[in-house]
């Protein structure tokens, strides 16, 4: 079977393609072009890290490179490349968003469409689609309405795919992902920023009061509904939940981590940030029908291992800044 992940060198397209790799019937085509919202060099030793069985990088922009050819003859794309971060999405940065993740996802489905060998295209969205969602756990049919230009951003790509489920018959189907983390987590995201002030006794920043929930989701449980897809091949244009499974604050987070990691952590409160939700959190109902799939890993389990992995860092990939400290 041959596959394209786009976004191979990120946290979720590399987890992603590792797993993939262990099928030796599997051939990963990873598509990345090694932007600069934090540094390169973490996705360059990503990739590395892969080795090259069965795997075959292309370093190119997908808002601009030949699809089509490429598309030709694959069983199945994971796109995952994607403009992330939700508080940094306003104000000029906004051109990336909608560049990186609703024109590109559109010239992936534009070209998908003429694949007569494809059977899943699997689209990583985002719980941010939902914003202030309009209720708890949010089900799939629930208005979303985003809170930051990035949810408008991953939503719109989200209806493009769907779109084209519909008119074309390309075998989408739209996972929205809650919170993701784990090893090989952008230094952008809270728990990265957290473990890593932690590990080196520096003060972390809590933006608001720390009250806000997550249903954090666990990179494996992730990676295992991606590849799921394959096997459960759902109806084109389906849209399905993948929510960690269980609820907590940012401040419950940090008592977490401060036992596992035997200390205490050095906390400041800082105004909260636009684009931030209060809450999010799943039903995985859908997940469980069409994919059975349900979250295995929780937050202490889950915290310990992008722990272990941190931990093991480099001191040159360790203390890396962000360009969008996030
Ligand atoms: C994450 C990802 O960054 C998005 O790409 C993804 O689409 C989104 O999840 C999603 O689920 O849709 P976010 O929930 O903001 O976005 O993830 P974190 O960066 O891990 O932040 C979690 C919480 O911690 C947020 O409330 C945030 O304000 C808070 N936080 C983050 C802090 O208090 N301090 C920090 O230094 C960083």
């Amino acid at each position: 079977m041959k596959v394209v992940v786009t976004g191979a060198a990120g946290f979720i397209g590399g987890n992603l393609t590792r797993e993939l790799l262990k099928d030796k019937t599997v051939e990963v085509i990873g598509i990345d072009s090694f932007t600069d919202y934090y540094n390169p060099e973490i996705k360059r030793q990503n990739v590395l890290s892969l080795g090259d069985r069965g795997f075959t990088l292309v370093e190119d922009d997908l808002s601009s490179m030949d699809l089509t050819d490429l598309l030709q003859d694959v069983d199945a794309v994971f796109h995952q490349a994607g403009q992330p971060g939700v508080r940094k999405s306003w104000g000029s940065e906004f051109e990336t968003y909608t560049r990186n993740n609703i024109a590109v996802t559109q010239r992936l489905l534009e070209a998908a469409k003429s694949s007569t060998t494809m059977k899943s295209f699997v689209y990583a969205s985002s719980s941010s689609v939902y914003g202030d969602a309009e209720g708890f756990p949010t089900h799939e049919s629930d208005l979303p309405r985003p809170m930051s230009p990035y949810g408008v951003s991953k939503l719109a790509a989200e209806h493009l795919v769907t779109l084209y489920a519909k008119n074309f018959g390309v075998p989408t189907t739209s996972l929205r992902y809650f919170t993701v983390y784990g090893p090989g987590q952008r230094p952008d995201m809270a728990f990265n920023k957290f473990i890593r002030a932690g590990l080196r006794d520096r003060k972390l920043t809590i933006y608001g009061d720390g009250r806000q929930i997550r249903e954090f989701t666990h990179v494996a449980d992730i990676v295992r509904a991606n590849i799921a897809v394959l096997r459960a091949s759902p109806a084109p244009g389906s849209v399905i939940n993948l929510s960690g499974g269980s609820s907590v604050t940012v401040n419950e987070t940090l008592e977490v981590l401060a036992s596992i990691l035997q200390k205490p952590l050095s906390v400041e409160y800082a105004a909260k940030v636009a684009g931030d939700v209060f809450r999010t959190g799943g039903s995985t109902n859908r997940a469980k029908e069409l994919l059975d799939w349900t979250p295995t890993i929780d937050i202490r389990e889950g915290l310990e291992s992008q722990v272990s992995w941190m931990e093991s860092l480099p001191e040159a990939l360790f203390d890396t800044h962000s360009n969008h400290a996030g």
